[in-house]
């Protein structure tokens, strides 16, 4: 028993080993490598162990027969262990499968067949064993809390490759001849609000009174006279009591901003970059692989997305007969119907705020992007520019509009911004914003205005439409909601 304890020893006599990450290998096929990374799959057959070994960036199935398969720590391994491998890199027969960067079957792969190998931390057998700690059938809330165990699997794991990639295609759309515009790093610590106060994370700065973020959009305003097209990728912070599958207290949001253009314009980018991205991620064999393991049956969306303005959507609502829950007009609350208990439902009207379902169902049924356009001054943010025309009713509505996709709902809000410095102090005070800690915002407008637009693409709820996951928590690494800043 005490022999079996001593490792194995490497062979000096064996060729030298090329030490080397596992989406590396194919141009190491015939020769002696190195590998290093965790057992994510363990079988034994007959006397020979097959270790799929995981290292982040790919997965190699790895051979151990002989006497590498009869040591201590061979008979003892355990799934999780962290482990060092050396042997041949051999190429798997046509039609064979190895697992890819997924880690699903794919072909033309290779395998290790090791001739040395050692175990660098053993991960816990029995109880405190990796799949008796994370089971399927876990509790949501347990599952959450071991986010960090849940990440080695092959579903978490590729969602936040693919989110990887992602970024890497958007940035390169953006800054790509067709839009040349220029990353920026707002600052998340903040003075000033963009989308109103009730969704503001407070905090004491140096005894001031200052922010998170909810927004770089402001920020990214007075980069257009210095810098030009501009855009950001930086987490935003909401402090929405939303429960829902698409709501985080924290994401990724990814804003930019364009000078001298009009709605149209607007629109017409915010759509080309989109497609222009899905584009980049369908054509780099790496994130098309990644994308349709996770969705096998995605369909890049064609262009031009449908135009359909917040007036045309409340008719189209009705004539669905996808009603509206009845609010009290002062205190906006839904009001419940005294005979069944339930909240009463009514006919949309113009001046809805057009709620999460109803934008859902919509959605769901026209099948494909949809831009919803023009919605009314009272239900959007202070900053937005108006249109030119009023309702029948003399409603005034604004160059505003949201991107809705099929099964997520929302993944952009975009906007012309007033230009005007007369206009905006107007508006600020109809919100009942004080001015003051806003005029760096206001001074754009005085030195040179501008007619500029731009947009907000949640990085989460874009990933979640494009990978087919059911919540946005799936699509960050470590989720923040409502009661939940752990791990
Ligand atoms: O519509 P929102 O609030 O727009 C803005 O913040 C603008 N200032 C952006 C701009 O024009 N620069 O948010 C933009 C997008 C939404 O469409 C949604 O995709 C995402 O940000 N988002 C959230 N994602 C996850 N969790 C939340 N709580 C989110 N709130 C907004």
């Amino acid at each position: 028993e005490e022999s079996k304890k001593v490792a194995i020893v490497e062979d000096p006599a064996l060729p030298p080993a090329t030490k080397a990450k596992l989406n590396a290998l194919e141009a190491l096929r015939g020769k002696r490598v190195r590998v290093f990374g965790w057992v994510h799959r363990l079988r034994v057959q007959k006397d020979i162990i097959f270790v799929v070994l995981r290292d982040g960036k790919g997965f190699l199935q790895c051979v151990l027969s002989g006497v590498v398969a009869q040591t201590y720590a061979a008979l003892t391994l355990t799934l999780e262990s962290s482990i060092e491998l050396t042997g041949t890199l051999t190429a798997l027969p046509e039609g064979k499968t190895a697992p890819g960067i997924s880690g699903k079957p794919e072909p033309n792969g290779h395998e290790l067949i090791v001739d040395w190998w050692k175990c660098i931390g053993a991960a816990p057998g029995g109880e405190e064993a990796f799949t008796n700690r994370l089971n399927e059938k876990s509790d949501p809330s347990i599952l959450s809390d071991l986010r960090h165990l849940v990440l080695r699997g092959e579903t978490s794991s590729s969602v936040i490759k693919l989110r990887s990639q992602l970024l890497a295609a958007f940035r390169d759309t953006l800054t790509g001849v067709n839009h040349g515009c220029m990353e920026v790093t707002p600052p998340c610590l903040v003075q000033t609000q963009v989308e109103g106060g009730s969704t503001l994370f407070e905090l004491t700065y140096y005894g001031q009174k200052a922010f998170l973020t909810q927004s770089s959009q402001l920020y990214l305003e007075t980069c257009l006279s210095s810098l030009g097209d501009v855009f950001c990728v930086q987490e935003s912070f909401r402090a929405e009591n939303s429960h829902t599958r698409r709501h985080l207290s924290e994401y990724t949001h990814l804003e930019a901003e364009l000078a001298f253009i009009t709605f149209d314009d607007l629109m017409t980018h915010i759509e080309a970059v989109i497609c222009e991205t899905v584009d980049r991620i369908l054509a780099n064999p790496l994130s098309r692989s990644l994308l349709y393991h996770l969705n096998p049956t995605f369909t890049p969306p064609t262009r031009p997305f449908l135009r359909l303005s917040y007036v045309s959507a409340i008719s189209w609502l009705n004539e669905h007969n996808i009603l509206h829950p009845l609010e009290d007009p002062l205190t906006g609350s839904p009001i419940l119907d005294p005979e069944t208990g339930k909240v009463k439902m009514v006919k949309h009207k113009v001046g809805d705020d057009i709620a999460e379902a109803a934008e859902r169902q919509m959605t769901d049924i026209i099948g494909r992007p949809v831009f919803l356009f023009g919605f009314p001054k009272e239900l959007k943010a202070f900053y937005m520019k108006r249109m030119e025309e009023v309702g029948e009713g003399g409603e005034v509505f604004t160059e505003s509009c949201d991107l809705l996709m099929p099964g997520v709902g929302e993944i952009v809000g975009g906007s012309m911004r007033i230009s005007d410095s007369e206009e905006l102090l107007a508006a600020y005070k109809r919100e009942g914003i004080d001015p003051g800690p806003y005029y760096w915002f206001t001074d754009q407008r005085k030195y040179g205005t501008c007619e500029h637009g731009g947009y907000g693409l949640g990085v989460e709820r874009f990933l979640a439409w494009l990978a087919n996951r059911y919540t946005v928590r799936e699509c960050c690494l470590y989720p923040r909601w409502p009661g939940r800043a752990t791990p």
